[in-house]
């Protein structure tokens, strides 16, 4: 069977995968706008997305904004017609200027994680932007899509499902995660059916995506005969030529065995899926002091005076540095990765009719 196209109100993806949101610098222009251009959504992560730029250091904040527009453009001069959006964390300081930035340059979606992003469909209205949150539980999903109904008399434009195999921040509880990854069928379908009742209230078809260890076409498949309408994919395009991510972190992707893949602590309170390296040793143990704040996470978020380590100065140090004594984020498949690749190879491999 081929796989039906991705519909979102009037937004159409030709091919109904959505390249998750890789922050810091792992799914940048390059990757978002290949990904787009094969028929897929590409998505720009905005955490300290302007590390790149000139004046990062003096005012990452100013950076950031500029590179919004940069990456943007950049992508969707790849992506040639392709769909383009952002993936923002909703507990990035000043996460509402993120947003209104993002909906600013032109942003065909925004897809909102790490919290419950409350006051999202105030800051896109009257804009052409579709938003998603990501969730994790159906508890999530009332709650929000309720909040949502009540305060705005609005609803998602599709939602995003993240369960426990996926890579970077998780919401779930780092004790109980074989538990969760058991339980996750169940909650999904429940989140479907949650989905589709604000969909019959609102009159529309919401589309669920499912997000976290989705590698293979028959994991596709198998997302489909649940209800959803399209699956995220990230860590299978971290090895790509096009990733942004350098070619150090690449390495650490295809040298890591199923058991270097972990669970850790990030001081944003939500427990991470990463490469187990000596950095993850370190912080068993050890407190790193922070070298500088570039004050990426709400104050709710990041206490800065408690945290055991600097979430942003790792994730920088991942791509600008020795991956080895950073942290590198990655799903629970990275290890299944032994090759470089293209997005384009991963295209076909995932069209290709069973
Ligand atoms: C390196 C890496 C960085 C990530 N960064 C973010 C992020 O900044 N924000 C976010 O919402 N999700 C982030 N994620 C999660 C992905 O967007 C995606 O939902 C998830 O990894 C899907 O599972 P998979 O990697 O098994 O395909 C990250 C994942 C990886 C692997």
């Amino acid at each position: 069977m081929t796989l039906k196209p991705l519909v979102i109100d009037k937004l159409v993806a030709k091919i109904p995968v959505i390249q998750g949101g890789m922050g810091i610098g792992v799914s940048l222009a390059n990757l978002a706008g290949a990904v787009a251009r094969e028929g897929g959504i590409g998505i720009l992560s905005t955490a300290q997305i302007g590390y790149q730029e000139e004046m990062f250091e003096k005012s990452p904040l100013r950076a950031n904004m500029d590179a919004i527009k940069k990456q943007f453009d950049k992508a969707k001069e790849i992506a040639k017609g392709g769909v383009v959006g952002f993936n923002i964390m909703a507990a990035t300081f000043q996460y509402e200027r993120y947003v209104k930035r993002c909906v600013e340059v032109g942003a065909d979606v925004i897809i909102c994680g790490a919290g419950l992003p409350v006051n999202l469909p105030e800051l896109v209205e009257g804009s052409k932007t579709k938003i998603a949150p990501i969730v994790s539980s159906n508890k999530a999903a009332k709650v929000l899509l309720g909040l949502w109904k009540k305060r705005y008399n609005k609803t998602a434009d599709f939602v995003v499902v993240e369960g426990p195999k996926a890579g970077g921040h998780l919401g779930f509880k780092a004790d109980s995660m074989d538990e969760s990854i058991e339980n996750m069928d169940n909650e999904l379908k429940e989140i479907i059916a949650t989905v589709n009742a604000f969909g019959e209230e609102f009159n529309r078809t919401i589309p669920v995506i499912f997000a976290g260890g989705v590698y293979t076409r028959s994991d596709i498949d198998y997302y489909l005969s649940l209800g959803c309408s399209g699956v995220q994919m990230a860590t299978r395009f971290v090895v790509t030529e096009e990733c942004d991510a350098p070619e150090s972190y690449k390495q650490s992707y295809i040298d890591a065995k199923e058991g270097d893949i972990g669970i850790i602590k990030s001081p944003v309170g939500m427990p991470g899926r990463a490469i187990k390296n000596q950095f993850t040793e370190r912080i068993k143990h050890e407190t790193i002091p922070i070298e500088k704040c570039r004050n990426c996470l709400s104050y709710k978020h990041c206490d800065r005076k408690t945290i055991p380590y600097c979430i942003s100065q790792t994730l920088l140090n991942a791509v600008t540095k020795e991956p080895n004594h950073a942290l590198v984020f990655a799903g629970s498949n990275a290890y299944r990765i032994k090759e470089k690749t293209t997005v384009r190879k991963i295209f076909e491999e995932l069209t290709q009719a069973n």
